[in-house]
């Protein structure tokens, strides 16, 4: 890394899930499926999902408030919004722009939205990182949120099991003891494999052309088994090789809290690293798969649930549709949730 480059320190975060419950029990009275079949396939017990008017707007505001809080800025003191949501709401106003308006801010600061699916945190932080680090701003808001509920198939037994809704917020902002919370990070793509996990938005060509063969619907389609086999080839190798770049070894890093997919696949990293139950965040039982929300979700609550020791280290990892896939090594001071 250059010497010029500005540490970055993760300075607060925050989350947010909605009230309502669907059980795997929930679930029967629209196809038929059982609690054992989605458990033991999954490790997915319940989900969180929006109702009436209520979108990933509402529970991303709750968690960046959360996280502002924590990191103890003042609004004016935000420098650039940058919202990772797999689908949001709206394209357009964005996500970073809506809550920008909601949030209160008055300065015109950049806010914008990325797009990297359930790995979105993870870039989030690497963009984040990159413009902390030239000095260009000094604190971001970083908000993951995502309402899955709005876009899955709810006859698709095979995908509407899986996801649910939340939202996560990071405040990062440049780091005045010269520490750096990132101890390593990488983010990775591989478009040629990208349409095992698609969403295409519902659109038609102009009248006076030919129409299009198929109109998207706007909701997930997946092809659960390559996904599946994706992830267990990729993620665990990869978690390994972020926790080399960070110079550390896997049994000094104290957390592993990874993108909440599916139990099996978050056991298939747990095994290569070796790690005891009690260095592995997961939330799936009670959440699902919330996409880019679901690894800063794992953290707060973990630290609320007093899972997470702060003052601690972590290896987080993502991984999603595009294919995207990222991880971070991380330092978790005192107070930041
Ligand atoms: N309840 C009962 N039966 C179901 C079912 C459900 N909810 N969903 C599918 N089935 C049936 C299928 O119809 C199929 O029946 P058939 O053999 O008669 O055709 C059978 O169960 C096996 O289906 P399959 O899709 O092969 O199951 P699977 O073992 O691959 O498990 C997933 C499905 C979705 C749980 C699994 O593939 C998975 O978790 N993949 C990863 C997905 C993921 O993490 N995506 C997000 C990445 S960010």
């Amino acid at each position: 890394m250059d010497n010029n480059f500005i540490p970055l320190r993760i300075a607060g975060v925050g989350y947010s899930v909605p009230k309502t419950v669907i059980t795997n029990d929930d679930l029967t009275k629209l196809y038929e499926t059982s609690d054992e079949w989605i458990y033991t396939r999954t490790g997915i017990k319940e989900r969180r999902v929006v109702s009436g008017n209520e979108t990933a707007i509402d529970l991303g505001l709750e968690a960046a408030k959360k996280a502002i809080e924590k990191a103890g800025i003042n609004l004016d003191e935000i420098d650039c919004i940058i919202a990772a949501s797999s689908v949001p709401p709206q394209l357009y106003p964005t996500l970073a722009c809506t809550l920008q308006a909601k949030l209160g801010i008055k300065n015109t600061i950049p806010a914008f939205d990325m797009t990297a699916a359930c790995t979105g945190l993870i870039y989030a932080l690497q963009v984040a990182r990159g413009l902390i680090g030239t000095g260009i701003y000094k604190n971001i808001l970083i908000v993951a949120a995502d309402n899955n509920s709005k876009i899955t198939d709810w006859t698709d037994r095979g995908t509407s099991i899986l996801f649910g809704d939340g939202a996560g917020a990071m405040v990062v902002t440049a780091s005045e003891d010269g520490i750096d919370d990132i101890l390593s990070l990488e983010i990775s793509s591989n478009g040629a494999i990208g349409q095992m996990i698609r969403t295409n938005m519902p659109s038609e060509c102009c009248p006076l052309v030919e129409q299009a063969d198929e109109v998207g619907t706007g909701k997930i389609i997946m092809d659960g088994k390559e996904v599946y086999k994706f992830a267990v080839t990729t993620v665990p190798k990869y978690v390994e090789h972020c926790i080399e770049l960070s110079g550390m070894k896997a049994e000094d890093i104290n957390y592993l809290i990874p993108h909440q997919a599916n139990q099996r696949i978050i056991e298939a990293i747990q095994n290569r690293l070796n790690y005891s139950d009690e260095k592995v965040i997961s939330n799936i039982k009670y959440y699902g798969n919330t996409s880019a929300a679901s690894i800063p979700i794992a953290l707060a609550e973990g630290v609320e649930q007093g899972k997470i020791k702060l003052g601690s280290t972590a290896i987080l990892c993502g991984f999603g549709a595009g294919m995207t896939w990222g991880g971070a090594v991380v330092r978790l001071r005192e107070g930041i949730c």
